[in-house]
């Protein structure tokens, strides 16, 4: 079979919710992959910033492979002889006094809304159903109906409705509309990415965060970030909100928790906040399973030992720095933070950022557009300065084709 049969394959049978880039990929190491003709790329997108540990990383693959010969999955009906290293080594690594298990990113946020409205009616004492939780214009959270309730997204949205009640819809890195709506007693929590991935990295301004944290500290409402995609590493610290010395009242992790091997998200905070679910209220069959635990404990391991924050930090300035110089009229802006990057594309002569991601390519990298003129670029932690500088050799190579 070749790279077209694949696709054709995949077009024929799979719903076609996604819109992929023609490369038919079959094995990846480090920040490559390699397509079914054995052609090599560099991985710039890091399955939506999920494999910062770089593909089938050889300490979390064995972690997996131990495991699973071990025992996978038990469901939380019983104890299981894994949980509860993961769940100490999890909530010390992140500094909360407990954790809730999940597996997707979606899950991870569709916990934290949960956790956040009960807080709100035991703690907080809301009126029962009346509840409100802030997010962000242009956030993206995963693709449940309750999630794409606070979407901005007509393609996240268009005929799914009725949707979830509940949310504001605030603007994005605009403190004083954070302060309006924080006025209404029955808010509950403001759930924030701190770069809005999915928008196009969006990176707020400095200090949004710390200002937003200490709004919600005066008005006794929780501060939720989505660290999904910015957490463990990716924008040069381990988390996003270290920058500014922010510390989440809910914190959800999924993605590179597990470094891209499985689906593994958590939800940390502490005891005030975690312990108003009861037992009954609240689980997934597959959340905290022996498996999941072993690989999510190996992958922060790395993240740790191979300084892949560290890492991230310095070679995203690298890369901003080069790709700045680039002198061409189709790149409109840089921007980013650590590893997590992006290019805004200025549409020249009919060519846009599809038809880039096309041509770099065929040049040997893989990067995709997002919201059609912005092009993402987030190799995995583990790439070295000397591969770095070859792929952005690649990219300018393919501006100046469009020059
Ligand atoms: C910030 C953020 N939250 C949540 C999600 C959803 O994660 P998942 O696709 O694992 O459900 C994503 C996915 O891109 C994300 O970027």
């Amino acid at each position: 079979m070749n790279t077209q049969d694949y696709i054709d394959r995949e077009e024929k049978y799979g719903a076609h919710n996604y819109h992929p880039l023609p490369v038919v990929l079959d094995r990846g190491e480090g920040p490559f992959v390699w397509d079914v003709e054995g052609k090599r790329y560099f991985d710039f997108l890091s399955a939506y910033s999920a494999v910062n540990q770089g593909h089938c990383h050889p300490r979390i693959i064995r972690a997996l492979t131990e495991q699973a010969r071990k025992l996978t999955l038990t469901s939380r009906a019983f104890y299981n002889s894994v949980l509860g290293e993961y769940e100490e080594y999890v909530t010390k690594y992140f500094g909360y006094d407990k954790v809730l298990p999940m597996n997707s990113g979606a899950e991870g946020d569709e916990t934290a809304l949960k956790l956040c409205r009960k807080w709100a009616y035991k703690v907080k004492g809301i009126k029962e159903n009346n509840a409100k939780i802030i997010a962000c214009a242009g956030n993206f959270h995963g693709r449940t109906i309750t999630v794409i309730s606070m979407s901005t997204d007509p393609d996240a949205r268009n005929q799914y409705g009725p949707f979830t009640p509940g949310f504001i819809i605030i603007p994005y890195n605009d403190i004083p509309a954070l302060e309006n709506a924080l006025k209404d007693p029955d808010v509950a929590g403001f759930l924030v990415e701190p770069i809005q991935g999915e928008a196009g990295v969006f990176v707020p301004d400095d200090g949004y965060l710390k200002k937003a944290y200490d709004l919600c500290r005066k008005n006794d409402v929780l501060f939720i970030a989505d660290e999904v995609q910015t957490g463990i590493g990716r924008t040069g610290k381990l988390l996003a909100c270290d920058h500014e010395c922010v510390r989440p009242d809910i914190l959800i992790l999924g993605k590179a928790l597990s470094g891209g091997i499985m689906p593994v998200s958590v939800v940390l905070a502490d005891d005030p906040i975690m312990l108003t679910i009861l037992p009954g209220e609240h689980g997934s069959t597959f959340g905290g399973n022996p498996l999941a635990c072993k690989v999510a404990i190996e992958s922060l391991k790395v993240i740790k030992d191979e300084k892949l924050a560290e890492n991230a930090d310095r070679l995203g300035k690298i890369f901003r720095e080069e790709i700045r110089s680039i002198k061409s009229d189709m790149i409109e802006l840089v921007r980013g933070k650590g590893l997590l990057n992006a290019v805004v594309i200025k549409p020249r002569n009919g060519k846009t950022a599809w038809d880039v991601c096309l041509a770099m390519k065929d040049n040997g990298l893989i990067a995709k557009p997002t919201h059609e003129h912005i092009i993402r670029f987030a190799p995995p932690l583990v790439i070295s300065e000397k591969q770095l500088r070859e792929a952005i050799g690649i990219i300018k190579k393919t501006f100046k084709l469009f020059e």
